[in-house]
């Protein structure tokens, strides 16, 4: 395969292509639990290019069904959600949750109901998210264990801001631990003053690992693969102001389908390809501890993170606001603040992690674009990453089974300081071992 292929390989999911029919496969994440309450709003829900309605009935029960009507197309996010199902709003056909035709007033014959239903996908919650899967039926996986699942719901924060990017991009930017130092160091500069998030959220973890990645911008990559994935260190050497030395690792790991958990926080991004051009993107922390899903707690993690209300609204990260006229996008420059880095107080002129994320991973343009690119040392869990996610994608298209269905091994990154002679695979011994 040429570079061209590949990269089309990688990021096309529109249907029928084979990341399409790879994700397909797997549970994805599609809304947050509190974003369809009973005989609330239906949600439009766009997954791998294809249009859905989600739901929440009388009753408390999810529905995810095709966006448009089997009667004659109208969508059904017109429709009026009450009684137990979800009514289309041109000639009143009514839907459960499962997709079974309960009314259809313009039809005479009592039978009809019976032979129509309205295309529905399996759907659960956990988490606070929704997942929807909608590969065959006979196919369905478990969906893999995530530690926040077990949490009561105020140990857990979770948020959707969207790229105007694909896919690829925004989980290829979290495998990516040489430009932390670089793109986020106004973030990174605010770890350990006070101004960041409380350290009972993060604890010393955090911020000596700040201190380490801004020294260090060309740390060791090795990459270990996994039966979800695989699980990477970036490798920096460190010493103490009391003159230890050592080795950091920061361990992050890519599960597939699109999720990757970083350290050191209680943090996993998880991504929903909606198409080829744009992702939502999830975030969910955690905090065994600590209430983190209200008042400053969690103001202060959207604040570090740049998923604030200023961010989502101002800086157009917010679901609300990805598709204003005047969101930052390449014909404004992302709405980069040149002055600001002329006086010196920023670096990127961008705001905190996430806008600034996402204005590098949109600004690499769509994919009909093949610029040549130099992956150097550095960039060796991207490397794996594609060629992974890209055999598994070649694997589904001939007919067999991905990789990452059903992971024995846990998926959590960490942060570690290893003494001289060890090893961070050390920490893994012992494990299921990879498929
Ligand atoms: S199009 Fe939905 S009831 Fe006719
Ligand atoms: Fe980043």
């Amino acid at each position: 395969m040429d570079h061209a292929e590949q990269k089309r390989m990688l990021m096309d999911v529109s249907v029928g292509a084979p990341m399409h029919k790879m994700m397909k496969r797997f549970w994805l994440p599609i809304a947050l639990s509190s974003d369809v309450t009973a005989d609330g709003a239906p949600l439009p829900v766009r997954a791998l290019s294809q249009d859905y309605v989600l739901f929440r009935d009388s009753a408390g029960n999810l529905g995810l069904l095709d966006e448009l009507c089997t009667h004659r197309s109208a969508s059904l996010c017109l429709g009026r959600n009450e009684g137990g199902g979800l009514r289309c709003l041109y000639h009143g056909w009514k839907y459960a949750t499962d997709g079974t035709l309960v009314e259809a007033p313009n039809v005479q014959d009592p039978r009809f109901k019976d032979r129509v239903k309205q295309p529905a996908y399996a759907v659960q919650e956990k988490g606070g998210l929704v997942w929807g899967y909608f590969g065959p039926a006979d196919q369905q996986p478990e969906l893999p264990h995530h530690p926040y699942f077990d949490l009561p719901e105020e140990n857990v924060l979770s948020e959707i801001v969207v790229a105007n990017a694909n896919w690829s991009r925004t989980i290829e930017g979290l495998l990516d631990s040489s430009h932390t130092g670089v793109l986020h160091q106004d973030a990174l500069k605010l770890l350990g003053t006070g101004k960041g998030p409380a350290p009972s959220f993060s604890g010393r973890a955090r911020s000596s690992t700040g201190a380490v990645i801004s020294k260090d911008l060309a740390p060791s990559i090795e990459v270990q693969e996994t039966d979800f994935g695989l699980r990477y260190a970036a490798l920096r050497s460190f010493t103490t102001p009391d003159g230890d030395s050592g080795t950091a690792a920061r361990i992050t790991t890519f599960s597939y389908p699109t999720t990757v958990a970083v350290p050191p926080d209680n943090l996993m991004q998880l991504m929903l390809p909606v198409d080829t051009e744009r992702t939502h993107f999830f975030m969910v922390f955690w905090d065994e501890q600590r209430v983190i899903n209200t008042g400053a707690a969690r103001e202060e993690i959207f604040q570090y993170y740049g998923i604030d209300d200023t961010a989502k609204n101002k800086h157009g990260i917010g679901r609300a606001y990805k598709d204003l006229p005047d969101r930052p996008r390449k014909e404004n420059n992302w709405l980069q603040n040149r002055a600001a880095m002329a006086d010196g107080s920023t670096f990127t002129g961008l705001y905190r992690f996430i806008p600034e994320d996402f204005a590098v991973g949109e600004s690499m343009g769509p994919m009909e674009l093949y610029p040549v690119e130099h992956l150097v040392p550095a960039d060796l869990a991207i490397a794996r990453f594609r060629r992974n996610v890209i055999d598994n994608a070649k694997r589904v298209d001939r007919g067999e089974e991905p990789r990452g269905l059903a992971p024995r091994q846990p998926i959590t990154a960490g942060y570690v300081e290893l003494a001289e002679g060890h090893s961070w695979t050390e920490i893994y011994q012992g494990e299921a071992s990879a498929q």
